[in-house]
């Protein structure tokens, strides 16, 4: 019987890296529970995105074969009511760095996972100390057609609705979430703190 593609591997810990978007192969034989995230990855489209400057996409790979692969951008959340005021911020605009693409394989499972805690980690440890970022911003996907929707995978990591009282099916076919990056940073330096005691 032929072995199936990532058959018993642990992503949990697995390197993830910048995609190279010159290789001619890219994302050959990835499948996805939607295909357009398979598409995505194969056609022309995200290496203009790259090359672009427009977005950066990384990925886990094992075997040369992509298990999954997430992309990162600038962006601006807009909220109705000033997110920060308890910390006596009064903007209802924020920095923040959105993940534009996250697929996993349908055979990798825990790929998803591992990008996702990468890409909170990424932000955590190297954006926010070089550039002003307070969240991680994302358009989950509700397609109404299928009835798919991705929200409440995010919500398990933290992720929150910029509108919670949006009502379903959205206008568009999304609902934009946030994640504080600041409950990361207060949980590294109290580890650093207890650590250092
Ligand atoms: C979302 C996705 C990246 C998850 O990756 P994965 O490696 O398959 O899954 P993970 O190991 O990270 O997580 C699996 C868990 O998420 C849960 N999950 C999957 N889809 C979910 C959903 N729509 N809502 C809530 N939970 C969901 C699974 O039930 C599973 O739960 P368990 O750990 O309790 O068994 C993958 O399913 C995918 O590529 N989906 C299609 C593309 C997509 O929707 N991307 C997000 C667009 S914004």
């Amino acid at each position: 019987m032929p072995e199936t593609r990532f058959e018993g591997v642990d992503f949990s810990t697995f390197n993830v890296v910048e995609m190279n978007p010159d290789l001619e192969e890219l994302g050959q034989g990835f499948k996805c529970v939607r295909n357009d995230f398979a598409t995505y990855i194969k056609g022309r489209k995200i290496r203009l995105e790259c090359k672009s400057l427009t977005s950066k996409c990384w990925v886990i790979e094992h075997e040369n074969k992509i298990a999954g692969y997430i992309t990162l951008m600038a962006d601006k959340l807009t909220t109705d009511y000033p997110l920060l005021k308890d910390e006596g911020v009064g903007y209802n605009t924020f920095p923040a760095i959105k993940i534009g693409w996250l697929a996993a394989d349908k055979r990798a499972k825990g790929a998803g996972r591992r990008l996702l805690e990468w890409a909170l980690d990424y932000v955590t440890t190297n954006l926010v100390n070089r550039v002003g970022a307070r969240f991680v911003t994302v358009d989950a996907l509700y397609d109404a057609d299928t009835g798919y929707d991705i929200a409440g995978y995010y919500a398990r990591f933290g992720f929150k609705f910029v509108d919670p009282f949006e009502a379903t099916p959205p206008t568009c076919n999304f609902r934009t979430m946030y994640f504080d990056i600041k409950m990361i940073v207060q949980e590294l330096q109290a580890l650093r703190h207890a650590q250092s005691n």
